[in-house]
């Protein structure tokens, strides 16, 4: 390995931990995997099946490798195969947030229940936060500095995602 790997921030794995125990996903799509640790929490989980991308794998694949059931692919988290999967969670680097925001409407084709996505610090998410609040099937939290967006697709998964997060703070 020859780069330094930052691990998920608490904002995002507290999150995602929630909705996974929530929506019980059988499948999750992990972009941007970086260390593998939000596959490895999914894999906790008992997620069924867990794809792992990044454009560096090195880290994924040394941290993973016991866990049979989590593919890690190298390569564009922003190019997306044809599968889909109950659950998506992307944690970009912040150069990158915008982007991911940009391909939004490709990522709905692609997951069945919900998407997390990291917005970056707080402080700097104000107008990535306002572009994102504009979409009716998402929910905005602040969660240990960070913002994070919940994307849902049926109200039973929204009425599920709020109570799971309650007592975080809703933008
Ligand atoms: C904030 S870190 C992700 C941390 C990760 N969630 C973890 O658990 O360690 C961002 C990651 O995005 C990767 N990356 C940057 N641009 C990418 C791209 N276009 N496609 C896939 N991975 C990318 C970097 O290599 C880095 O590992």
């Amino acid at each position: 390995m020859n780069r330094y790997i930052y691990g998920p921030t608490p904002g995002i794995t507290e999150v995602l931990e929630r909705v996974l125990d929530t929506l019980k996903p059988k499948s999750m799509l992990d972009l941007f995997c970086g260390s593998g640790a939000l596959s490895k929490l999914a894999y906790i989980k008992n997620v069924e099946k867990i794809k792992a991308v990044d454009i560096y794998v090195e880290a994924a694949k040394k941290n993973l490798k016991k866990l049979k059931k989590v593919e890690i692919e190298e390569g564009d988290a922003l190019k997306l195969d044809s599968r889909r999967y109950d659950l998506i969670v992307a944690d970009p680097p912040e150069e990158e947030i915008k982007q991911v925001i940009r391909e939004l409407r490709e990522f709905k084709k692609k997951y069945v229940k919900a998407m997390v996505i990291w917005l970056g610090p707080y402080h700097k998410a104000s107008k990535i936060i306002k572009t994102l609040s504009r979409d009716r099937k998402c929910i905005i939290v602040e969660a240990w500095g960070d913002a994070v967006g919940i994307l849902w697709k049926k109200r039973g998964h929204k009425e599920a995602i709020e109570k799971a997060l309650r007592n975080m703070q809703f933008i």
